[in-house]
């Protein structure tokens, strides 16, 4: 079976293929891809030796579950190179990502893998509605995170004209929008909002620029946050996941027809959810940690990799390969105030139904005795900012309080600020929590 990823006029066939054909095409995958995890990478033969399987007991995609995970410990443990299943003579590329404590993690690409990679990314900007007329204002962070050249190089595969802009420098953003007139923009939800207030600044409205598609993701964000951006700019945005340890962005993406979940390239990334807490692959439907292992990678081949990121497959819609629900939250963002678990985005939703408000805030954990404690800090809409009494205030952030208790059951502080009161997160992910808790 010989199923070419190069872009071919409107879709790659594999990507309306049967489920039998898909099946088959990631079996034969799979059993190269362990093959070749268990025969160059010390470390992975050593946890199949202990676990006692070998790639040749892959009969069916089900067997997979027979095999041991990897986490990011892994990577940590064999730091820098120690995962890589080729000889440094062929790796092109690393990247890495920012570990928040100690090393980032290391990742590895041959010539081959940033080919497919670009494909992969080419193939979900397609999916989002873009094409070789478009003009791209890639505002994700070019260097070792792989936003960056990932959007980048996936860009140009599709024909795209790509204005590599990267983050930050937001009076820039602002300018190269009005002046190249770019259709199209890829960013961190967080950081278009930013670029949006910036418009407001110089009395532009962002509805009137040139932009119609934005392409979104490598931070969770709920779906009220989407509608405040499409409102906003008048744009369709399209939510796109990914992560370095698989490839980059080109994980999965939404289709612009159907805006229905996030279809994951299964010809290159074999999805599974397990239960968190026993690691037992749950069915189709069931909520989980996604799990991914990669069918064609060569530098890095990752095998059952526990992403955090918690969600559930669906069928396939606008393509047959299965979808990923929005991915609302990481097992480890998870906040447990009081007993009660709760995620960022849960709060963000409550937040932006508030008119009042803007998508701008953070969360801050303290601890009074042995109780946890959450101060929400959010800001006032730019267009109400400084017209509003005290008084008024008051009363918004007991809405807000009010809406918490009644939707997420946890109290919580709520600080109402003028616009502009939060520390904007320029380049990279946006800072949502921040831990005061004294360290046990
Ligand atoms: O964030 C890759 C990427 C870049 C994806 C640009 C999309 C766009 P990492 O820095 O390794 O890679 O972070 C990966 O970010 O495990 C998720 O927790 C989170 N994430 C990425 N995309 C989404 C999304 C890039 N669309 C981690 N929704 C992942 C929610 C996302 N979370």
């Amino acid at each position: 079976m010989n199923f070419d990823v190069r872009m071919r006029g409107g879709m790659d066939p594999i990507e309306n293929a049967s489920r039998d054909e898909i099946g088959a095409l990631q079996l034969e995958r799979m059993r190269w891809s362990l093959g070749h995890a268990y025969g160059n990478v010390g470390h992975y033969r050593s946890k199949f030796d202990v676990a006692g399987v070998h790639p040749a007991d892959i009969r069916s995609l089900s067997d997979l579950a027979k095999f041991p995970f990897t986490d990011k410990s892994d990577l940590r443990d064999t730091y820098p190179f120690g995962m890589f299943a080729v000889p440094m003579r062929d790796v092109v590329r690393v990247h890495a990502s920012s570990g928040t404590t100690g090393k980032p993690t290391v990742v590895g690409y041959t010539r081959n893998d940033i080919d497919m990679w670009s494909d992969v990314v080419a193939r979900s900007i397609r999916a989002a509605g873009v094409g070789p007329d478009d003009m791209m204002l890639n505002a994700f962070g070019y260097g070792l995170f792989t936003g960056g050249l990932g959007f980048h190089q996936g860009g140009e595969r599709l024909g795209v004209t790509v204005i590599p802009m990267s983050g930050g420098q937001t009076e820039k953003q602002v300018q190269l929008i009005q002046d190249f007139k770019p259709t199209v923009i890829s960013v961190t939800p967080s950081y278009i909002l930013t670029i949006a207030d910036e418009m407001t600044r110089q009395g532009i409205d962002p509805r009137t620029t040139s932009l119609k598609i934005g392409l979104f993701g490598a931070e969770p964000w709920s779906s009220p946050m989407r509608r405040e951006i499409e409102e906003r700019f008048g744009i369709d945005a399209i939510d796109t996941y990914g992560l370095s340890e698989v490839i980059g962005p080109g994980v999965a993406c939404e289709c612009i027809d159907t805006k229905d979940g996030l279809h994951v390239w299964e010809d290159h990334f074999y999805p599974e959810i397990v239960d968190p807490d026993t690691g037992e692959v749950l069915p189709d439907g069931e909520f989980g940690e996604l799990v991914l292992t990669s069918l064609t990678k060569e530098a890095l081949p990752i095998i059952r990799y526990r992403t955090r990121d918690l969600t559930r497959l669906l069928p396939g819609t606008a393509r047959s390969m299965r979808r990923i629900e929005k991915v609302t939250g990481r097992s480890d963002d998870m906040l447990i105030i009081r007993g009660v678990n709760v995620f960022p985005t849960q709060i963000e939703e409550q937040l932006l139904k508030n008119p009042h408000l803007a998508a701008q805030y953070q969360l801050r954990l303290t601890r009074e005795g042995h109780l946890d404690q959450l101060t929400i800090h959010v800001e006032l809409r730019h267009e109400i900012s400084g017209t509003l009494p005290r008084r008024r205030i008051e009363a918004i952030e007991a809405e807000v309080r009010h809406a918490i208790k009644s939707c997420i059951g946890i109290s919580t502080e709520v600080r109402v600020l003028e616009w502009g009161g939060i520390e904007r997160t320029l380049v990279g992910k946006a800072k949502r929590v921040v831990d005061l808790r004294p360290k046990d």
